[in-house]
């Protein structure tokens, strides 16, 4: 019996078993999740103990692993992890396993932005291809992970307003997304990081061909808008795309991976209590290629 896929939420979400994805996968396994991937944009893997060396292997297979602006820029004895591709997705406070971080503790500053629709590393010259995250540890209550389907959200718009769209390209930048939470204390020396960077909003998938919002927080401005009609249009998208028929939440149970496509869906973090209890999920991600010029994820496996 092969890997089985079953759909979630009108087949925004695909829930993959009859799989052991802590082992090495095979070159029929591997297609098939690729597979998956173009026909889902989040695919969920219950029950999957992996470790951190297993979580990196099994990523590595469907492309070249990236390191996150977060993880650049955490000094080597605040890191709870020495290869800098896994991210630390928790609340413990830097450089401890046992202590929880401070309400207004800077890295829980930074990171509540999550709680914001976002792009992964949409701020980049080239966002984040897929990520995946992997729960060690959940709280009792909350901290589920809201995933909003771009494609659907591009296919409910009305003719006229997918013409007004197709040629725009957004400014993305980390500054605009921390902004709107109030966060700005960024450490010196990753200015070049925070500058804007352009990426159409309409993007086509290179397999399937279907067209998908590449929406984020992240995004700041419009090329050749004023910034104020830019801002309020973008709201009223973000607002058209994340109504409840486009979103699908992930409740996590330990041993989840979940692995989403960063140019097809966005996602967000939601409230739990995190002064109190642990939440550990361990990340990794994949770089990904101009959108406007995606290639054959084919290609991009095989050029890992
Ligand atoms: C991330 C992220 C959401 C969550 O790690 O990129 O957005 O629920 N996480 O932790
Ligand atoms: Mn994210």
């Amino acid at each position: 019996m092969g890997i089985y896929i079953r759909p979630v939420q009108n087949g925004f979400a695909g829930e993959v078993t009859r799989i052991n994805i802590c082992a090495r996968l095979s070159i029929d396994e591997i297609a098939a999740i690729e597979q998956g991937m173009d026909d889902y944009a989040v695919l969920t893997f219950p029950d999957q103990p992996l470790t951190d060396q297993q979580q990196v292997a099994f990523t590595a297979n469907f492309g070249v692993m990236e390191i996150t602006l977060a993880g650049q820029m955490a000094k080597p004895e605040e890191r709870r992890f020495q290869q800098l591709e896994l991210g630390d997705i928790s609340n413990y406070a830097r450089g401890a396993t046992n202590k929880l971080r401070e309400r207004a503790d800077k890295h829980r500053m930074y990171a509540l932005a999550n709680r914001l629709w976002h792009s992964d590393a949409s701020f980049r010259a080239v966002g984040a291809g897929y990520t995946l995250l992997h729960a060690r540890i959940v709280p009792s209550k909350g901290a589920d992970t809201q995933f909003a389907d771009m494609r659907a959200a591009y296919d409910a718009l009305s003719t006229a307003e997918k013409q007004e769209v197709e040629d725009l390209v957004c400014e993305h930048s980390i500054v605009f997304s921390r902004q709107q939470i109030g966060f700005t204390d960024y450490n010196p020396g990753f200015e070049e990081h925070l500058k804007p960077v352009p990426h159409k909003l309409v993007l086509t998938h290179p397999k399937t061909r279907r067209k998908s919002l590449y929406l984020s927080s992240h995004i700041g401005g419009i090329a050749g808008w004023p910034v104020p009609e830019a801002r309020a249009f973008l709201r009223d998208l973000m607002e058209h795309a994340t109504q409840p028929q486009f979103v699908y939440a992930h409740k996590w149970n330990v041993g989840d991976l979940v692995m989403w496509d960063n140019h097809t869906v966005m996602h967000r973090a939601t409230r739990f209590d995190d002064l109190k209890e642990v939440r550990d999920l361990r990340r990794t991600s994949l770089k990904g290629v101009r959108p406007e010029v995606r290639q054959q994820p084919s290609v991009i496996a095989s050029a890992a």
